[in-house]
């Protein structure tokens, strides 16, 4: 498909009810535990997003078989008979990762290519290999390829990870749950997405305790008592709460639906102190703001601290509120380009290291400006839609690889949006 661009104009107005599809950051690693089941996994409310179309080419080149049917997906593995993931399919979505620990706890090895880094930052993988070597792997690289093997099987370890990374807890979930013994991981990651994957696990006769915490516990099981499920993926709340975000700037009211509030507490209560009234249901939140913005500090950090994933779009809020926020990035190294295209459209925002200082600014412009990341692309349209005149927002690839229909779900909620062909549009 060729280049599109979305056109977006400042008309202020998002208001109305609007669902999420399932998390991107849950789905991803589903598919990917799936390959420790022989037979067909059936996995529920699965996003229509890029990356999942990746995923699923990653899981056919082991030789799996990926069928989907609107939100479902069904995943055969009962022909999978290799554990390589090149690097051709890495190098498209460094998330294939994910199918390391799972090709481990079903093959006892695997050769996946060593994931790059992206714009956000290096995205090392130390804490992945510390923590399963502790089970038993050894890792050898060739030539960027990661190769794991397990020479004398893999037994339960105590694991001390380093910091509580989400994508090391979840290979070390995936590879354990065959590891002999019980195997304790400290300091782990508590996103919802991770007792997300845990529950899965379990239903495909896994033993795992604790997830959703800081200390999970698993009991080893043999391979053969795995089997296949079927499972229904949590909703997205980096999505839920991006419109969220859209609410409170355009006043709203705008209530996202699909998401369980627990979720979303940190950003909640943000919202609420920036001076927006939010009402919370048994799988919805409703967002809307009478009063003008009021600023905030912000300091990312992991669940239950404030999602990194959604630091873009509150330094948008930030930038039209009054006085001064300060937003700082505990998470990634890298992720504040946002700010360098926020500020074409008027923003007034001042780097400094890992922290942002945003002063107020009465009203933005449009201009045309470009995705540097999935947050941030989405966080630019939302600044079209308060700004005055026309935003161009180009690069939509990375907008399309974690948000479903993100222009068609803004236009049903008001926002003047197109999606066009890039060479549509004139300067
Ligand atoms: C997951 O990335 C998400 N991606 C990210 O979402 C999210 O921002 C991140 O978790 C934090 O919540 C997926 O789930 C596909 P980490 P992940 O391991 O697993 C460093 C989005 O927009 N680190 O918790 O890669 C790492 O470099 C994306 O949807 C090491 O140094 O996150 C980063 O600075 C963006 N060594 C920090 O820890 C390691 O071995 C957090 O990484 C592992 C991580």
């Amino acid at each position: 498909m060729n280049q599109e661009v979305i056109i977006v104009r400042g008309n202020h107005t998002l208001t109305g009810d609007v669902s999420v599809a399932g998390a991107k950051n849950s789905a991803l690693k589903l598919m990917a535990a799936a390959l420790l089941g022989q037979g067909a996994t059936t996995l529920h409310n699965v996003p229509l997003i890029s990356d999942i179309e990746i995923m699923s080419e990653v899981l056919e080149r082991l030789g799996a078989a990926v069928t989907r049917d609107g939100h479902t997906l069904t995943i055969d593995t009962s022909a999978v008979d290799s554990c390589e993931t090149p690097y051709e399919l890495v190098s498209k979505m460094r998330a294939s990762i994910s199918v390391l620990g799972p090709l481990i706890g079903r093959f006892g090895e695997a050769r996946v290519a060593m994931p790059g880094g992206c714009q956000i930052g290096a995205r090392k993988i130390d804490m992945h290999l510390v923590g399963l070597e502790a089970l038993g792997v050894a890792f050898d690289v060739d030539h960027g390829v990661l190769q794991a093997t397990t020479p004398h099987g893999m037994r339960g370890a105590h694991v001390y990870l380093e910091f509580p990374s989400v994508g090391a807890t979840e290979n070390m979930l995936m590879a354990s749950v065959t590891a002999e013994g019980h195997t304790a991981i400290e300091n782990a990651a508590c996103e919802p997405e991770i007792e997300d994957l845990a529950n899965m696990l379990n239903a495909m006769g896994a033993k795992v305790s604790g997830a959703g915490t800081s200390l999970i516990e698993i009991e080893g099981v043999a391979l053969d008592a795995l089997h296949p499920c079927e499972h229904t993926c949590v909703g997205d709340r980096i999505e839920a709460g991006t419109f969220l975000v859209g609410g409170a700037l355009t006043g709203g009211p705008v209530t996202v639906h699909g998401i369980d509030p627990a979720f979303l507490r940190m950003a909640i209560m943000k919202l609420r102190a920036m001076g927006c009234e939010v009402e919370c249901g048994p799988d919805w939140v409703r967002v809307s703001r009478s009063e003008p913005l009021r600023s905030v500090d912000i300091q990312t950090l992991p669940h239950p601290g404030f999602p990194t994933d959604l630091q873009a779009q509150f330094m948008l809020l930030a930038a039209l509120a009054d006085d001064v926020s300060v937003i700082t990035e505990n998470v990634f190294e890298n992720r504040f380009m946002f700010a360098a295209e926020l500020m074409r459209m008027g923003a007034d925002v001042t780097l400094d290291d890992h922290h942002a200082i945003v002063r107020g600014v009465s009203e933005l412009e449009g201009a045309p400006v470009s995705s540097t990341d999935l947050r941030a692309g989405a966080a630019l349209v939302l600044a079209g839609i308060v700004a005055d005149g026309e935003t161009s927002v180009h690069h939509l690839e990375h907008i399309d690889r974690g948000y479903e229909d993100y222009a068609g779900k803004l236009a049903s909620l008001g926002a003047d949006i197109r999606r066009v062909p890039a060479d549509a549009v004139v300067g």
